[in-house]
């Protein structure tokens, strides 16, 4: 990751390639701006005058200083309305500087977090546990200026211009020392963010099963957590029909990862997160068209934000259990491949009539969501690019969720909002139950025909096998991938989910201690 310091030197003497400077809405300069006015010629003024700037959410105004100070450019992002000020415009605003500076062919890029009025606003929003407000603003560029440039080989072209360094500019020795800090926590999150991105971008000649177990192997022994892998023989054995089901068409083996992390009280339960780990899906017998497919080898983002959470969470060592569960294959047509109509036995017992290959998310999330309930858990998260029905409700600014506990829902909702992944609820009445129940076999995969609403009838499908703990299941096959550039992300994978659920896992341990006292 980039080289990033903190200096508490007099920004007018330090030395840089752009000077980054987040200002609120305003109609003329006020603070900082007002000197840096002066300075620079009266130019923010006249740029506030022609509306070129007006320190809108995500506008910037990149100045050449002439000389007038040691840094070469002045960097102004907008903030937005003071009012309307949260973590994730914060983070939103840094990223879009970090990479405009990087469009510009920046290499060192400095933030200025030195003003007492800005910095009272940026503290007023709460930083999660890491209250320092530098934490969003170096998250902000970690993410901004992620690249995915593993195959990409020197062919003669000119290599792309990166920043290479950043420097947080501190009020003082005090502020340094938790800006130090705050840094420290958001290089840990950029980091699962980066590994689950990474994880979705690699095609699937890649990204095997294997290979996301033995990441899951790595991620566990770096980060003392323990990781089991249990391989086709362990799982005929538990009975996992439904899972071997969509495996059966694939000659690469099937991997169902297990993660386990253990750091909280030894009397609390754990938390179990389920992700869909479908490392490429072409939907079997009931084949995809061709247009398009190849977006299919992020169908384990769900899985990838899975390891990705742990990580985070180990390497932040919070004080939590927590359990990772990732079903892996992949989903392929083939002389042995599950066929429509067949009927499986998942390892709850339940039957299950296959009536399209397609909806094989489902299948492989069953048997996880059974194999869950053996930790008796506190609440059990699913993650996973389910449906193409969700893209079409909510579209990539939103993920749905569905559950049958109204406290842990509306807990992850205001996860969603804080983190800025955000989630929308989508209803589980008993009517939708209705629609997958076959009529030969407990269940079927598919909705009866004219039924509508895909996100529900999946997560429908689902909840026979969560049980009676508390569960929730988000649906982000519309966010787990981008076909545009997004302030915090590169076009393509994501890595939604993982600052969502860091943050509920903070609020948890936050609850926690208030009921203690
Ligand atoms: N992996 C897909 C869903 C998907 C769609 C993910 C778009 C990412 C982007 C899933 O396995 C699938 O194919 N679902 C079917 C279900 C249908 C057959 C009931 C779908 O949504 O068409
Ligand atoms: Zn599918
Ligand atoms: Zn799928």
């Amino acid at each position: 990751m980039i080289k990033t310091t903190v200096k508490d030197q007099d920004f007018l003497k330090h030395k840089t390639d752009s000077l980054i400077v987040h200002c609120l809405e305003e109609k003329k300069p006020k603070g900082i701006l007002k000197d840096l006015d002066r300075i620079l010629n009266r130019s923010i003024t006249s740029a506030m005058k022609n509306k070129r700037f007006e320190g809108k959410l995500n506008q910037s105004l990149l100045l050449n200083s002439r000389a007038a100070l040691e840094a070469e450019n002045v960097l102004l992002v907008g903030l937005g309305k003071a009012a309307d000020l949260t973590g994730d415009r914060i983070c939103q605003a840094s990223g879009t500087a970090a990479k405009r500076a990087e469009n510009t062919k920046c290499k060192k890029v400095s933030i200025y977090m030195q003003d007492g009025a800005l910095e009272k606003a940026m503290r007023s929003v709460k930083a999660k546990s890491c209250e320092d407000p530098a934490c969003l603003v170096a998250q902000g560029c970690y993410l901004a200026l992620y690249h995915f440039d593993h195959y990409k080989t020197n062919d003669g072209d000119d290599p792309p211009s990166r920043v290479e360094e950043i420097v947080l500019l501190a009020p003082d020795k005090k502020r340094s020392a938790s800006m130090v800090d705050a840094v420290d926590y958001a290089r840990k999150i950029s980091a699962a963010v980066c590994l689950a991105r990474d994880l979705g971008s690699h095609p699937s000649n890649t990204v095997t099963p294997t290979y996301l177990a033995n990441e899951a192997k790595k991620t566990a022994r770096k980060n003392g957590m323990t990781c089991k892998i249990l391989q086709k023989k362990d799982m005929e054995k538990l009975g996992m029909g439904s899972f071997l089901g969509v495996a059966k068409g694939a000659h690469e083996p099937p991997a169902f990862i297990v993660l386990e992390y253990t750091a909280g009280p030894k009397s609390l339960a754990p938390i179990v997160i389920v992700g869909k780990g479908i490392t490429f899906d072409t939907g079997g017998i009931s084949l995809k068209p061709a247009g398009g497919m190849d977006e299919m080898k992020m169908d384990m983002s769900g899985g990838a934000v899975t390891l990705a959470t742990l990580q985070a969470a180990a390497s932040l060592k919070l004080p939590v259990n927590l359990v990772g569960l990732i079903p892996a294959t992949e989903n392929m047509p083939g002389g042995s491949a599950i066929k429509p109509g067949d009927i499986l036995t998942s390892m709850s017992g339940k039957t299950i009539e296959v009536l399209n290959t397609d909806a094989e998310g489902r299948l492989v999330l069953a048997d996880a969501l059974s194999y869950a309930q053996r930790y008796k858990p506190e609440a059990v998260i699913d993650l996973a690019t389910l449906t193409g029905a969700v893209v079409v409700a909510l579209g990539s600014h939103a993920s749905a969720v569905i559950g049958n506990d109204a406290d842990l829902t509306e807990k992850l909702i205001k996860s969603g909002t804080a983190s800025g992944e955000r989630l929308w609820e989508l209803p589980l009445w008993e009517e939708y139950e209705k629609s997958v129940k076959s009529n030969i076999a407990d269940l079927k995969n598919i909705a009866s025909a004219g039924v509508g609403a895909g996100t529900i009838t999946g997560a429908a499908f689902l909840k026979p096998f969560a049980g009676d703990q508390p569960w929730c299941h988000i649906d982000i096959a519309g966010t787990s991938w981008y076909s545009d550039n997004r302030p915090l992300t590169p076009k393509g994978s994501s890595g939604f989910g993982v600052r969502l659920l860091i943050n509920f896992l903070e609020e948890e341990i936050k609850s926690r201690k208030k009921k203690k006292r």
